[in-house]
């Protein structure tokens, strides 16, 4: 048994017998990213409201900060959420850091960093915690040293640490993504702004496409469209970034937990404020639709670029369904939840093609296999692909809590507590100090929809 005295960041949550409320849900991690970065290349001051301050975040805040840009908090966070002043000199004014640049657990910091960074006159090295050091960087070496930066790693250039020597102006290049990718599509339109002539990145499945309207806000040409089965994004390199303000959106991926939580449940019905609803963004509410979830919609104005919504999610009968890699890929994040999903619906869910879940912050298909696996979940892994037989009709749906192991991976300790709430029984989760990653509110939201 965990004792908690010995293991204070376990947590232990007992079955819910009904979930009501309306939660707002944290700043979107990616989007957060994002303007921070294009504050941090523009010259002069931009503000982001209502950004993320999960710990993923704050890497990016910092190592813009260790390269002499500005960045002060506006008031304390809320829900989760804070502003941020962003005040830069403009990449040209950047200075190279002393000391290796931390980018904690976060994969997008390391990534789009490193793709800005090929475009500047710097050496500069970067790294992060144990799990960072496990993800792969060959698929933004490949391309950033095709437009001419010089870039090594680990491993036979395969994992951080990464150095990164970056050379201005760069050769524009064609990049076909072999992993649907949007930090690999970012990195190499954030080096392109350093380029001479016309980007452009091919993708089998639009990948998330938050970097290219940004862009686009900033004063930079970017187009994309849909051809011969590929979607295709062009940029004209060398265009400056203009310094913007940005609202940031409430995480979809974050709303997944609560869409999951409250379909399943047999008693339920909750709302998520002001939600982000891009279209390459939202495959978690559709998938969740074709399962028979009742999720309603209402839009709200926005004054930004990606549309936002509220979104109410109450009790349904959920049923099984396919999920190919095409699916997988627009729903990378919140495929461990689809698995919770699916453990509560009628007959038998079949995920294809999950191989990119192994490189996430843990091997996902790993820990869900144990984790869900440990309460009850027929759930069998076979090379990549995922088949989850549901047990509606059963009390718990077939799980009963136990002890289960979070791997420091935040999506999986907030799948496993959604899993508590539906289980009979208590769960104890080992450790979910990670949730603090995208969603430092979670366990704060858990006992406020609990009551
Ligand atoms: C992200 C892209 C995805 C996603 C990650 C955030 C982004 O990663 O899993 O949480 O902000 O661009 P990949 O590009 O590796 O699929």
């Amino acid at each position: 048994m965990i004792d908690p005295a010995a293991r204070p960041s376990a947590a232990s949550i007992r079955h819910a017998d009904r979930l009501r409320g309306s939660l707002r849900m944290p700043g979107d991690k990616s989007i957060t990213h994002r303007a921070l970065i294009l504050a941090a290349l523009a010259t002069g001051e931009s503000r982001v409201w209502d950004g993320s301050d999960g710990l993923d975040c704050n890497s990016t805040a910092a190592v813009l900060s260790d390269l002499g840009v500005e960045i002060e908090r506006l008031g304390p966070p809320e829900g989760g959420m804070v502003g941020r002043l962003v005040r830069s000199p403009g990449r040209q004014g950047w200075r190279e850091p002393a000391d290796v640049l931390d980018a904690g657990n976060s994969g997008t910091t390391l990534r789009l960093m490193a793709g800005v960074l090929a475009g500047t006159r710097m050496r500069v090295v970067l790294d992060g915690d144990r799990s960072l050091r496990a993800r792969p960087v060959a698929r933004i070496i490949e391309p950033l040293r095709r437009m001419g930066a010089t870039l090594h790693a680990r491993a036979a250039d395969t994992l951080p640490p990464l150095t990164v020597e970056g050379r201005s102006p760069l050769e524009a290049i064609v990049h076909r993504s072999s992993i649907p990718s949007a930090q690999v599509k970012s990195a190499v339109l954030l080096a392109g702004l350093s380029a001479h002539g016309t980007v452009e990145v091919r993708e089998a499945v639009a990948t998330r496409d938050h970097t290219e309207r940004m862009l686009r806000d900033r004063g930079v040409p970017v187009t994309s469209e849909d051809a011969d089965g590929e979607w295709i994004i062009r940029m004209e390199g060398g265009v400056t970034v203009q310094a913007r303000d940005e609202r940031v959106p409430g995480d979809i991926s974050a709303a997944a937990f609560w869409l999951v939580a409250g379909a399943a449940h047999r008693d339920a019905e909750l709302t998520l404020e002001g939600v982000g609803l891009n279209p390459t963004r939202r495959a978690i509410v559709d998938l969740l639709r074709r399962m028979g979830a009742e999720i309603r919609e209402e839009p709200l104005a926005t004054d930004g670029t990606e549309p936002m919504g509220t979104l109410t999610v109450s009790t349904s009968d959920l049923r099984a369904i396919d999920i190919d890699g095409a699916d997988v890929a627009r729903a990378i994040d919140e495929i461990p939840t689809i698995c919770l999903a699916a453990a509560c619906a009628a007959g038998t869910t079949r995920i294809r093609d999950a191989a990119e879940l192994r490189r996430k912050e843990s091997d996902r298909i790993a820990g869900i296999e144990r984790g869900l696996g440990a309460l009850g979940v027929r759930i069998t892994v076979e090379g990549d692909d995922l088949a989850i037989e549901g047990q509606p009709d059963r009390p718990g749906f077939g799980m009963t809590g136990t002890e289960v192991e979070t791997r420091d991976d935040h999506r999986l300790a907030m799948t496993l507590a959604v899993a508590g709430l539906l289980a009979r029984g208590e769960t104890t989760l080992d450790d979910v100090a990670s949730a603090a990653v995208s969603y430092p509110g979670f366990f704060t939201d858990l006992e406020r929809v609990r009551a």
